[in-house]
């Protein structure tokens, strides 16, 4: 079975913000992007407030007809939002103010301290948390002993592979994380980076549950429209 497609609409706030204007409006986008067939909606709220806003979160909860995944930062501020807020999952993933995108996964190890009870009080809360890891079997590891309940292995590495080898070798150990991930009974998601032309092996995985793609789905949605750029990634996901 093909995983859950989370689309991540975070850019076309950042078309909005842009201008700061009220359009193009990520709400609408989302509503578009379920039609086209999305099961999950993504936003990171980043501390910055480059795109994604705090009156985005709040409409996108009641208005999200599928899963809400809000993306954050573990800071008390954020905690506090999402808490109040109520998504479906929260996904952890570190944050540097002067990245262009989240860069790499979360140093689980390092920092397991102050994690382990920011995913506690999520989870109390009812809300699943789910870890951004880099494919690195120690990560997973860590993310299950502080009890998160999934792990996004980062697809990083697979997508800016330049040639066949380096794919392969990066899918191979996204695949080692995958297996040890639902090995100890983690959910297992998957993103960054990923492509209309790259996300066929990455969701042939079968311990794979659910997929998050921004970019390149929100640049073909500038062209053709959210629903149909949706529907085409939900096609170039399918196996052949
Ligand atoms: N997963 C995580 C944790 C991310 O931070 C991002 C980027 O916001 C994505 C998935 C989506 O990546 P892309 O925009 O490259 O599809």
């Amino acid at each position: 079975m093909a995983p859950r497609l989370g689309v991540n609409i975070d850019h076309v706030a950042t078309l909005r913000q842009a201008r700061r204007v009220p359009d193009p409006d990520p709400v609408q986008a989302a509503i578009l992007a379920e039609l086209g067939g999305a099961d999950g909606i993504t936003v990171h709220l980043r501390s910055d407030r480059r795109h994604i806003q705090d009156r985005d979160v709040e409409i996108l909860r009641q208005v999200v007809k599928t899963r809400l995944n809000l993306e954050m930062a573990s800071t008390q501020e954020m905690l506090k939002i999402a808490l109040t807020a109520k998504p479906h999952q929260v996904t952890l993933v570190p944050e540097r103010r002067e990245e262009l995108t989240t860069e790499g996964g979360l140093d689980v190890v390092l920092n397991s301290v102050q994690l382990k009870p920011a995913v506690k009080m999520l989870e109390e809360g009812g809300i699943h948390v789910s870890l951004f890891v880099d494919p690195d079997l120690e990560q997973v590891k860590e993310a299950h002993r502080i009890d998160a309940h999934a792990v996004e292995i980062n697809t990083a590495a697979y997508a800016d592979a330049r040639d066949g080898g380096g794919r392969e070798a990066a899918l191979r150990r996204a695949v080692d994380a995958a297996r040890l991930g639902r090995k100890l009974g983690l959910a297992v998601h998957a993103g960054h980076g990923l492509t209309y032309e790259n996300v066929r092996a990455i969701a042939a995985l079968p311990e794979i549950s659910e997929l998050n793609i921004g970019h390149n789905i929100v640049a073909r949605a500038v062209l053709v429209g959210m629903e149909r750029a949706v529907r085409e990634m939900r096609e170039a996901m399918r196996p052949r």
